[in-house]
């Protein structure tokens, strides 16, 4: 699979972790930084660049990293067709996929430590979107979009 995956200078050891993790899974990440310490971004900045890719289909899902994953997940989720969901437990980052077929996981290197981030990661990607009486509930937050 494709990831695309960022973060802001409060992420970028976790970010780093995660991009390791990716890559010994055997997919291919599209890292859009930060990659240097020192180096900073603001998280709209990087939430956008992600989620654009996304919308150009770029990448099939995202991982965004911030502070505390809150201000990614509130930036990524103003652009169409992006649902980012910010996660700190296992079920939650399994869920938004099954139900809510998230296509963003944001999650906050000052709230989880590496062995929790990996597996909210795991979660998000080895889970499928269920379709069903889920779909007309994600069709529904489209068309908030439109207002
Ligand atoms: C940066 O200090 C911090 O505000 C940011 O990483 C994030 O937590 C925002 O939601």
């Amino acid at each position: 699979m494709i990831i695309a995956l960022g973060c802001d200078h409060a992420a970028l050891a976790l970010k780093d972790a995660v991009r390791e993790h990716l890559s010994e899974l055997g997919h291919e990440v599209k890292d859009f930084g930060i990659y240097k310490d020192g180096e900073k971004c603001d998280y709209p900045d990087k939430a956008a660049e992600v989620g654009h890719a996304l919308q150009k289909g770029e990448a099939a899902l995202g991982i965004l990293i911030c502070g505390t994953g809150v201000g990614m997940s509130i930036a990524a989720n103003k652009l169409r067709g992006i649902r980012a969901c910010c996660c700190s437990d296992v079920f939650s980052a399994k869920m938004c996929r099954l139900h809510n077929n998230a296509n963003i996981l944001t999650f906050g290197e000052r709230v989880v430590g590496r062995g929790l981030a990996l597996e909210l990661v795991d979660a998000f990607l080895s889970s499928e979107f269920e379709g069903g009486r889920h779909a007309r509930r994600v069709d529904l937050i489209t068309a908030l979009e439109e207002e």
